[in-house]
């Protein structure tokens, strides 16, 4: 190969690659020019259902109330506890909190707009709210543990947590960005490391 063509080459790989890591590209872009099926009609802004510049939360000026319902079913576990990161992603992901309840920003602005379909689907109050696989619902009892402490060094079966890639662990915890990352899908599903061979399951779990 000459070098004009490993240019070439090397050039497709990073516009593909870039295209990629970024939330423009990814179901997690509900504005009117993401892919997921059901987007807003109108609302052109893709952060905006989760960070606002203004008038925000104070932690990462995140844009959506908690969800609805406080409820949620957990395993027990030590000192089982959801919190904030993993409200963040039930703010959606419950099924029953609705997709458009945003802090900065008229919920009316997009009531009307966001498409009602097999992804976003309505609540049966007219709210938008996520139906289908994206539904992980309140019973996290058969979801892989959140809000659980790490096991102490030593645990079998478990590497000790100097091991695991402490980014992994929100305060100590498992939570819903131990393993995922909302901007970035290019392991799919938003996972933070590639899970082929299982390996970010192995990442943790000794076996
Ligand atoms: C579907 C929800 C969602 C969307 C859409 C989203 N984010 Fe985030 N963002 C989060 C969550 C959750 C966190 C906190 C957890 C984390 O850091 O990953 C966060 C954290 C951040 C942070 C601070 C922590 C860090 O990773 O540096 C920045 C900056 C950020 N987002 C920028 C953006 C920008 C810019 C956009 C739009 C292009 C965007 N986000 C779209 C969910 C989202
Ligand atoms: C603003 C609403 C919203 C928030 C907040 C949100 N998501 Fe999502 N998420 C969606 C939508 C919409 C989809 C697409 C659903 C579908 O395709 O069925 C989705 C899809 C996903 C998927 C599946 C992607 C795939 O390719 O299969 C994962 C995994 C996911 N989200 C994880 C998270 C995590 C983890 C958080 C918190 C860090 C989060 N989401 C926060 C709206 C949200
Ligand atoms: C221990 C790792 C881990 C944790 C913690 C975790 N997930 Fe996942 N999640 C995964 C993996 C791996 C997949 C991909 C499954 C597949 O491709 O079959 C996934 C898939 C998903 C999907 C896509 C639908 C599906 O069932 O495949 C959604 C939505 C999702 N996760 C949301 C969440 C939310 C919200 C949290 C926090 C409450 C969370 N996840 C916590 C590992 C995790
Ligand atoms: C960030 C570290 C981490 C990652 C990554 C991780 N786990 Fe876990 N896993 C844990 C912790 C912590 C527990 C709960 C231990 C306890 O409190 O008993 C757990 C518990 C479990 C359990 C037992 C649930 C029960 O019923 O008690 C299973 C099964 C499991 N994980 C499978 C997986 C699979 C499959 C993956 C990959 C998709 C995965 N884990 C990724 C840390 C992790």
């Amino acid at each position: 190969m000459n070098f004009l063509k490993i240019m070439i080459v090397a050039f497709i790989f990073s516009v593909f690659a870039f295209g990629q890591i970024s939330v423009v590209n990814s179901s997690h872009n509900l504005s009117s020019s993401g892919p997921v099926a059901q987007a807003s009609d109108d609302q052109d802004r893709i952060c905006v259902f989760c960070h606002t510049p203004h008038k925000g939360s104070e932690d990462v000026l995140w844009n959506r109330d908690n969800p609805v319902t406080g409820d949620f079913l957990v395993r027990a576990g030590t000192g089982a506890i959801l919190e904030e990161g993993s409200l963040k992603c039930l703010s959606c992901h419950d099924g029953a909190t609705a997709v458009n309840n945003l802090v900065n920003g008229t919920t009316a602005d997009f009531t009307t707009a966001m498409g009602i379909g097999t992804i976003i689907g309505d609540d049966g109050s007219g709210n938008p709210v996520l139906v289908g696989s994206g539904n992980i619902g309140t019973n996290l009892r058969n979801d892989h543990p959140v809000g659980v402490d790490y096991p102490i060094d030593g645990t079998p079966r478990f590497h000790d947590a100097i091991d695991v890639d402490l980014a992994q662990l929100i305060n100590s915890k498992v939570a819903c960005a131990s393993c995922h990352d909302p901007h970035d899908s290019q392991f799919g599903a938003f996972l933070i490391a590639s899970n082929n061979g299982s390996a970010l399951c192995l990442d943790c779990h000794d076996r």
